[in-house]
């Protein structure tokens, strides 16, 4: 099956009550691990690569792994920039193959972070390929930041409604407390303001930073308006916990696949526990 657009897999989504997996991949076992579980669930997915898994892995080797993965298949799944914060980056993943963009503008003042989302939505929208925006900091692991600032840094739900009617937009990602890489202490998201943040906006929102997040947590989010989830510092710490495990092993193993193998089992493990817990009922 050819790759679709998140607009397509996040509307689904929304009518189905269940939010769709967003996995981040920059090798081949990665891809291999995240197309495998889905399949196997029978359920859509989004393969994302952000910048740095770009200059890793070349855009090249990226979108041809991941359109490979895609023939033959018989879910739907999408190929996603994220966390996108350069204009020519994005342009290029377009012209690549990609079918959804991240433009994370979220690092600048509302009106720049508007004018280049709306920039970037023109020219995507031109192409049917979809766009995931930024507003509120997200951040890395900050359970030592104030209430106060922690407050400032979360999505505003007025700023939300006016950021989606001036860009346009096809998903929004909010700030509601949580952070990426691993948390020291429960995180502590903030419901009341993404219900506000649901009921002022009309498109599919995405939860970034998702690792670690309780389940039941999880779940009343994807209950108040998350349609897309973003998991990676899980799915790497599976991946290389199995692989450490694997070198102790076979201390002198030399063959890459003897030791891949079972991280890229470990992985696809913990991308089917994820899909099962998001909710989505296989096909
Ligand atoms: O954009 C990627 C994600 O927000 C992943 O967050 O590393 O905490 O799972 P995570
Ligand atoms: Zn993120």
């Amino acid at each position: 099956m050819a790759l679709v657009t998140t607009t397509r897999l996040l509307e689904d989504a929304r009518r189905g009550g269940y939010a769709v997996g967003a996995f981040n991949a920059n090798n081949l076992e990665i891809v291999q691990a995240i197309v495998e579980a889905a399949r196997e669930e029978g359920a859509a997915v989004i393969i994302q690569a952000s910048q740095g898994a770009i200059k890793y892995a070349g855009i090249e080797y990226i979108t041809a792994m991941v359109r490979a993965a895609a023939e033959g298949l018989d879910i739907p799944m999408a190929l996603h920039l994220d966390h996108g914060t350069d204009f020519g980056q994005v342009m290029r993943c377009i012209r690549h193959g990609f079918t959804s963009v991240m433009i994370d503008g979220s690092a600048l003042p509302f009106e720049e972070n508007v004018a280049l989302t709306a920039r970037v939505v023109e020219v995507a929208h031109a192409v049917g390929v979809s766009v995931e925006g930024e507003l509120g900091r997200i951040g890395g692991t900050e359970d030592d930041v104030s209430v106060s600032d922690r407050e400032a840094t979360l999505t505003d739900p007025e700023e939300a409604r006016r950021f989606v009617e001036l860009t346009g937009v096809d998903c929004l990602a909010v700030a509601i407390g949580t952070a990426h890489g691993f948390y020291r202490g429960k995180p502590q998201l903030d419901f009341d303001r993404l219900k506000e943040i649901r009921d002022a906006v009309d498109v599919p929102l995405v939860l970034h930073g998702a690792s670690g997040v309780p389940d039941e947590d999880v779940r009343m989010a994807i209950s108040l308006g998350i349609a897309k989830i973003n998991i990676d510092t899980e799915l790497r710490h599976a991946f290389v916990s199995a692989l450490r495990a694997r070198l102790e092993e076979l201390p002198r193993e030399i063959d890459p696949r003897k030791l891949l193998a079972p991280a890229r089992e470990a992985m696809k493990e913990k991308v089917r526990e994820k899909i099962r817990l998001f909710g989505q009922r296989g096909s």
